[in-house]
């Protein structure tokens, strides 16, 4: 039996992640949907935002939808994100981003770098290290080739002009490329978020370490729309969590008003690695349907409320049984 942990999260992920919920369910009625609360509403419940036992929960399902959580507002307790994907081995943030001229994967390097969290404060200087490790450039490559393989070609972004890390990233990244049979071409970060807004047509999939693909993800959502639009897979060797690229939005939560199509084409992402790629595209396209029918949420210019959207997506599937 097929089970989901749903993780809503705070701010507008309880509003998102019910709607994706929905779908899921009118898609899969027979998958189990397991609740999972986790985060700064847990916190201030309870005292923790993440344990031992969840992680046992969550490492017992199938895939993991998931919402947002905020950050402690003093550092109460430590990134729940990043103690998940540590925990739980997600090495790979996977963020397609497509939109008027572009249609792009955005593989993220997702366990090192800046957040590999090595980092000490001192009362007069503070140190974040940058750790780029051989082992972990190369199952992040070879992933970045798999995908690369069915689709046009890779683009290599750094900034190996200044760091030495990352003229170490960039040599085992081209080696393991030249390896694939991938033909890969390389840009400096910085050009390359201006290039992706400019000339998006340019660029398929684009491999980077992981604060630059953190960055470079919400650039490239302005071809999508913002970032209400843009969904992502974590994906390890075990276990995979799939979730908008989006936060908790703390500024819109609680009005009803988040746009759910990040979390819904998260959802369709999770379908898709389960093997229900048929579900994943019926999802698509129905997202796709309600949206060039010109119902949108505020933040695309439009006037529908989260629910109204979910409604007309959830129609939309019931339609098409
Ligand atoms: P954010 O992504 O939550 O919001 C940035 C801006 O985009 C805001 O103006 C927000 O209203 C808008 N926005 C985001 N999603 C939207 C949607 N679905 N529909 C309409 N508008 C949307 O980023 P922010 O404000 O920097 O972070 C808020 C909190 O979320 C922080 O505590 C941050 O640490 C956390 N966060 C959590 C993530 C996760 O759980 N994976 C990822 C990113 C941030
Ligand atoms: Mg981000």
């Amino acid at each position: 039996m097929t089970r989901i942990a749903v993780v809503e999260g705070d701010g507008i992920g309880r509003e998102v992640v019910p709607i994706a919920a929905r779908a899921l369910c009118t898609l899969r009625p027979d998958w189990v949907q397991v609740p999972v609360e986790l985060g700064l509403e847990r916190w201030r419940r309870t005292g923790t935002a993440l344990d031992e036992k969840d992680l046992e929960v969550l490492r017992s399902t199938d895939a993991v939808l998931f919402g947002a959580v905020q950050s402690a507002p003093n550092g109460e307790y430590p990134s729940v994100v990043l103690a998940l994907r540590r925990a739980l081995g997600l090495y790979a943030n996977i963020r397609p981003v497509r939109g008027k001229g572009a249609d792009l994967v955005i593989v993220r390097e997702n366990s090192e770098g800046l957040y590999a969290g090595r980092e000490r404060i001192e009362p007069d200087r503070a140190c974040t290290e940058r750790v780029i490790t051989r082992a972990g450039t190369e199952r992040i490559t070879r992933l970045a080739c798999r995908l690369t393989a069915g689709r046009r070609h890779l683009t290599i972004g750094h900034k190996a002009n200044v760091l030495a890390a990352d003229r170490f990233f960039l040599r085992v990244a081209r080696e393991v490329a030249i390896d694939e049979g991938i033909v890969a071409d390389d840009a400096l970060i910085d050009a390359l978020c201006l290039d992706v807004l400019r000339r998006p047509g340019r660029y398929d999939v684009v491999l980077v370490e992981n604060m630059f693909g953190d960055i470079l993800s919400d650039v490239a959502a302005f071809h999508a729309g913002g970032l209400g639009m843009l969904p992502s897979a974590n994906l390890g060797d075990r276990y995979a969590l799939f979730e908008p690229v989006h936060g908790s939005a703390p500024d819109i939560a609680g009005q009803g008003i988040a746009n759910p199509t990040a979390a819904l084409l998260s959802t369709a992402m999770l379908l898709d690695h389960l093997g229900e790629t048929d579900a994943a595209r019926r999802l698509q396209s129905a997202v796709g349907t309600v949206l060039s029918g010109g119902k949108r949420t505020p933040d695309l210019g439009g006037t529908a409320t989260t629910r109204q959207f979910g409604d007309a997506v959830v129609a939309e599937l019931e339609k098409g049984e």
